[in-house]
């Protein structure tokens, strides 16, 4: 036995980075996994990577494809135990200088994406009757704030908080809802700005681990607060990130605009 033996979960974002590592890892410890993403492209080799793994097309943003998701999911599997709302990406530039829709696009996605998710996997949960778990992946950006990147700060702060009043409205309902935030991973995400030397430098002279965490080391944590090992933890948070918050963000105005 595993500690997902029969168990089902939903995983948004799950054809790149953290979402493809929470999903392959709870398939080693034997899950049933849906990974819902809009990368088709993305999903196409997940699936050939692994033929038990059941994937559909979804943009988070859009309530139906979120509310599909959940149903092909209860369909394929005959129920969903946990969700991950990890789905996530972001239009940078500063205050003034932003394009308004690009700023929407970012706070559209990532608290407008968790929320659907959190709303249609929890209602699918409650109306099973057997509880369930959702893990909310939110960004140190929660706590400290990005130069250039408002919007993403605010709405990862937002959706942290989100999962503290789900929490309090699920938990009747047996569903906990807890958020991780991790500090600087390796994704196709990061690559851009990883890709600027001096961010890079000052970054890892911050994070006291001196390196990016690997996707799997945040979909650990994850898998913990879905598991039963957590069944006492709720509404909280659990900041991964090698240690980043102890030395704070740098300030990127200087790196970046000389
Ligand atoms: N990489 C980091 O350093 C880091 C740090 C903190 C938080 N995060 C968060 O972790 C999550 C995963 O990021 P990642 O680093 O794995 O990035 P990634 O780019 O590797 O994966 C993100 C996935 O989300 C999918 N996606 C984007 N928009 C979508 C939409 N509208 N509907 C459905 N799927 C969509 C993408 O297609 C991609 O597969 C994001 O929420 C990100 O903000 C990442």
């Amino acid at each position: 036995m595993t500690r997902f033996d029969g168990h089902v979960a939903l995983v948004t974002g799950g054809a790149s980075g953290i979402g493809a590592a929470i999903g392959s890892r709870l398939r080693g410890e034997g899950a049933h996994v849906v990974l819902a993403d809009i990368d088709a492209d993305g999903l196409a080799r997940a699936a050939a990577a692994d033929p038990d793994v059941a994937t559909v097309a979804c943009d988070v943003t859009d309530s139906a494809a979120v509310e599909a998701a959940v149903a092909e999911t209860v369909r394929r599997f005959g129920r969903i135990d946990s969700a991950f709302a990890v789905a996530g990406a972001a239009r940078f530039g500063t205050i003034t200088d932003i394009a308004e829709d690009d700023w929407t696009f970012t706070v559209d996605l990532v608290l407008r994406g968790t929320f659907l998710t959190v709303r249609h996997a929890a209602r699918a949960m409650r109306a099973a009757g057997h509880g369930g778990a959702v893990v909310i992946v939110s960004s140190l950006n929660a706590h400290v704030p990005l130069y250039g990147g408002s919007s993403y700060a605010a709405a990862k702060a937002a959706s942290e908080n989100f999962a503290k009043s789900a929490a309090l409205e699920l938990a009747p309902h047996g569903i906990r809802v807890n958020a991780v935030l991790p500090g600087l991973v390796a994704t196709p995400l990061t690559a851009p700005l990883l890709g600027v030397e001096s961010v890079n430098a000052d970054y890892l002279a911050r994070i006291p681990a001196r390196r990016a965490a690997d996707p799997s080391e945040i979909a650990g944590p994850c898998l913990y607060l879905a598991s039963d090992d957590a069944s006492y933890v709720n509404g909280t948070s659990l900041v991964v990130d090698g240690g980043w918050e102890i030395t704070n963000y740098p300030d990127l105005a200087p790196l970046l605009e000389g």
